[in-house]
């Protein structure tokens, strides 16, 4: 962190001293004021509920610009990896800093091909569950279930085994979204293979059957990576602080990892492809959607178009334009150009970038808008959205619990409050 030659300076309109606060400045965003000893010299707390205004650490790994649409990992933009590189590409580049050589990606992909299997104790694991319960709570459940396999062999202050990790939960990954799914629908588990490409040994173990391979599509094998990679990393979003904090204490990594996927599954972050699809089915023609419109913009209707606006996007999502792309791609390949829900989408898109209530809100669609589109005609279940995206999102959380730990400042994550409950009091005598 650079310190830049202004600084903040803290006045107070009581007796308390002002306080003069360094100003840092990062390769670029926002500088950010260091309120680390705010505490010590003025024995007050900073407030940020909700993290408005707060930078919760440093970090070298993704970046986005909202006001200019801008998502960045390791400095290459978003729309330039998901034309020119793969998803291995990208996760090589999210752990490590740097896109492979050929010989590189060639012994990453060996690796983690390598790692893919699960222990076979893990079947029973899947057996004690409902058929019917939600993927999420199996693999929040699964993915925290590793721990107990690994436990003794990691020590996280040792960088070999950090790597370790990052492999066997990037592997393992792909394997237990898809055990979670077999079993929902009753059909054996499908093991990987080593011979496959990360995603097109992943749809394989989805979609075959041992009575039916599953034969590889290119251009849907490249659908799903392409969703792999837009939502491999997202700054210091919910799941990825939450992972990051949960990792703080020293915690072992697989249980942090199955904390993100928790949080992950909240409504307000990664159910929302989910309900943009179930929005779209319930508009469900060309016709219908000037109406539905018209009730979402109504401040007596609670509605809301899924899939439109962004807590940091203040423009077109990038992520949004390249899934539309891949939207098209998909549809083509499968004969579904006339799909009416595709035609809606569009419909929705066309009438809200001309309303004024969502120019002037800055409401544009985000990723989630297509990204439901797309997995339900690869043929995932839209209980299973979420799931995928924790599968894609698991690098980015590995390479943010990375950087983590092996920062020397890093301390337990042990947040204040402010405290407005009774002041000490005493208990009152009570007769027997
Ligand atoms: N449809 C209609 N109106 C909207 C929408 C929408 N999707 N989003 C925001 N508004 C209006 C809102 O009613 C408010 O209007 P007014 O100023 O008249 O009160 C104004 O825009 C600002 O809304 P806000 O809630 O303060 O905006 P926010 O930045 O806090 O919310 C959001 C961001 C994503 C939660 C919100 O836009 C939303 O609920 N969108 C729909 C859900 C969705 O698609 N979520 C996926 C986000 S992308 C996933 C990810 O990256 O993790």
């Amino acid at each position: 962190m650079n310190e830049t030659t202004s600084k903040a300076t803290l006045d107070f309109s009581d007796n308390t001293p002002a306080v003069d606060i360094p100003v840092y400045q990062g390769t670029i965003g926002p500088d950010v004021i260091d309120m680390r000893t705010l505490y010590n010299q003025s024995g007050k707390l900073s407030y940020d509920p909700g993290f408005m205004s707060t930078a919760s650490c440093w970090s070298a790994i993704s970046y986005i610009d909202g006001e200019k649409g801008e998502l960045l990992y390791r400095g290459y933009p978003i729309e330039q990896l998901a034309v020119s590189c793969d998803y291995m590409d990208t996760c090589y580049l999210l752990l490590r800093g740097e896109l492979p050589t050929a010989q590189e990606k060639a012994e990453f992909e060996k690796s983690i091909a390598e790692n893919a299997l699960v222990h076979e104790q893990m079947q029973f694991f899947f057996r004690g569950f409902r058929r019917d319960a939600h993927p999420m709570s199996v693999l929040v459940a699964t993915v925290g279930a590793l721990s107990s396999f690994y436990h003794d062999s990691l020590d996280i202050n040792d960088p070999d085994h950090r790597d370790l990790v990052a492999l066997r939960l990037l592997a393992r990954m792909p394997t237990l979204v898809a055990m979670s799914y077999k079993y929902s629908i009753g059909q054996p588990f499908i093991y990987p293979r080593k011979d496959l490409y990360y995603t097109s040994n992943f749809m394989r173990m989805m979609f075959a059957t041992p009575a039916d391979d599953y034969p590889i599509n290119d251009v849907l094998v490249r659908a799903l990576d392409r969703i792999l990679i837009l939502h491999a990393d997202h700054e210091q979003n919910a799941s990825t602080t939450t992972v990051r904090l949960a990792g703080s204490s020293g915690a072992n990594p697989f249980a942090c990892i199955s904390a993100g996927i928790a949080c992950l599954w909240g409504p307000a972050h990664g159910g929302a492809n989910e309900a943009a699809l179930s929005m779209i089915r319930q508009i469900g023609s060309v016709s219908k959607v000037g109406e539905f419109v018209k009730n979402v913009k109504d401040p007596a209707n609670q509605s809301r178009l899924m899939g439109f606006g962004h807590r940091v996007y203040k423009n077109i999502d990038p992520r949004a334009t390249l899934m539309r792309e891949t939207c098209h791609e998909v549809l083509n390949e499968l004969g579904l150009n006339n799909d009416p829900l595709f035609k809606v989408a569009l419909e929705i898109e066309r009438v809200a970038l001309e309303d004024d209530y969502f120019i002037s809100r800055k409401l544009y669609p985000n990723v989630d808008f297509y990204s439901g589109i797309v997995q339900s005609a690869l043929g995932i279940p839209s209980n299973f959205f979420t799931g995928i995206f924790a599968l894609a999102r698991t690098v980015g959380w590995i390479a943010q619990w990375k950087e983590m730990i092996s920062d020397p400042e890093q301390r337990i994550s042990r947040p204040r409050q402010l405290y407005i409950g009774q002041p000490r009091r005493d208990v009152p005598t009570r007769g027997k």
